[in-house]
């Protein structure tokens, strides 16, 4: 089977090292891949959302199956693209239709969701311009911190959690004046929720579904949870919260009913749903969806799933995936993200990064590097993803800790309390 996953990330690092286990795989090629994508298949040079261009390399390959790994050409409907393309209508494709996409590319979509199907979040009201009064007031019933999130996607930058009324009000304004595009002409506001996150993973074929091990990320930059949030600093499996008895709630409050609902309303959704949840004293409430694996939560879960991956995806395309095995590895794993210095803010591209060879005990995804000169350089924020097994988190962390220390490239800053907080 031939194979082109899309994507550029430590996620689809992580997510091709595993596709390129499995006997069923002839080729695997990643658009437009990294550096580290190079070493376990054959980059190619094309756009995430080039829809065109995929299509005549589907053809030109006679491409099997697609892995579409980013949100992005998802929400902009590669799925349907490709289905309603009397060349490409027999490729398989891993990730649901732009109608399913909308649990991720629309807050507002997500949320109604949720409340059609009595699925657990946080209360909520959806507001445009011309409602901006009764959002105003809206506000004023609501305790501190507000919660305001731009209906549309916005690379991660589109929740806003802010402290005071006044504040809440302003920034209310704001978006819904256009802050971000059209991606804020809807904003919800929502209930704040207390507890800590959890990002559980499932994959379905729109009728049945696999759970995949659950993770933990670690969104700010800085230790102990403070500064700037980051598309993610490291993540832990298994996350101990989330037990047999919690996972049960889990699944019978959340997973089947999201199925179950998009199967009922006719929603075409085949691929991975990504639950961010939070443990509210002890009961588990969904704050968003995402319509794709997180990233870096994918490098952690990858190295735990024992299974052939490419089969699960088999039972995916084929409508028989509650028949396939599955089976995790259980030990844990930490993945600690190396970034640039200044990231998430202004940084600086292109060092050579070094002694990525002496690392012996962990597996290092790249997320942004890129080969000069014969050379690996960081080519984005976050730069490589060191990920380690352990018998607990405590050996696992200590062994990427021991792995970070012996790469090196300028102004490399990572985080040391990775699942300290567990
Ligand atoms: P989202 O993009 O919806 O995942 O939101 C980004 C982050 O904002 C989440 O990971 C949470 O940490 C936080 N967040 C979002 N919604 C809420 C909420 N209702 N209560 C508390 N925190 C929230
Ligand atoms: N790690 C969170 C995300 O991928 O959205």
């Amino acid at each position: 089977m031939k194979i082109l996953l899309l994507g550029s990330g430590g996620r689809e690092h992580a997510l091709g090292w595993k596709i390129a286990q499995s006997k069923r795989v002839t080729q695997l090629f990643i658009a437009p891949g990294n550096a580290g994508t190079s070493e376990i298949g054959t980059n190619v040079d094309i756009q995430v959302n080039d829809f065109d261009a995929i299509k005549d390399f589907i053809c030109i390959q006679q491409i099997d199956m697609v892995v579409v790994g980013p949100e992005d050409p998802l929400v902009n409907g590669i799925y349907d693209a490709l289905k309603n393309n009397a060349r490409t209508k027999n490729t398989v494709v891993i990730g649901p239709s732009k109608e399913g996409a909308k649990l991720e590319g629309s807050k507002d979509f997500a949320k109604a969701f949720m409340q059609r199907h009595h699925i657990p979040t946080a209360r909520y009201h959806t507001f445009t311009g011309e409602t901006l009064d009764e959002g105003l007031r809206f506000l004023e019933t609501l305790e501190a911190p507000y919660v305001l999130k731009a209906d549309g996607l916005c690379a991660g930058k589109g929740v806003l959690i802010l402290p005071t009324l006044a504040e809440a009000q302003r920034e209310l304004k704001e978006m819904l004046g256009g802050m971000f595009g059209k991606a804020s002409a809807r904003v919800v506001i929502e209930e704040y929720l207390s507890g800590i996150e959890c990002s559980v993973f499932v994959l379905t074929d729109g009728k049945h579904y696999q759970i995949l091990p659950e993770a933990k990320d670690y969104k700010r930059i800085g230790e102990g949870d403070t500064g700037l949030n980051t598309g993610g600093m490291g993540s832990v499996s298994p996350v101990p919260f989330a037990d047999k008895e919690w996972m049960k709630k889990v699944e019978e409050r959340i997973i089947q009913p999201t199925i179950n609902g998009l199967s009922e309303e006719g929603i075409d959704y085949k691929g991975f749903i990504f639950f961010g949840l939070i443990n509210v004293k002890g009961e588990p409430m969904v704050i968003e969806y995402n319509c794709r694996m997180g990233d870096p939560e994918t490098e952690s879960v990858m190295l735990r799933l024992k299974s052939d991956i490419v089969d699960l995806f088999e039972g995916v395309a084929q409508g028989d995936l509650d028949e396939r095995q599955i089976a995790f590895d259980t030990r844990s794993v930490v993945c600690v993200m190396l970034v640039s210095g200044g990231y998430p803010q202004a940084y600086t591209k292109g060092y050579p990064i070094s002694g990525l060879e002496t690392v012996k005990d962990s597996i290092v995804f790249h997320s942004g590097t890129a080969v000069k000169d014969e050379r690996v350089v960081t080519a984005g924020g976050r730069v490589l993803a060191v990920c380690s097994y352990g018998k607990d988190k405590d050996e696992a962390l200590n062994k990427s800790f021991a792995a970070a220390k012996k790469i090196d490239f300028q102004d490399v800053y990572f985080r040391k309390d990775i699942g300290k907080d567990l």
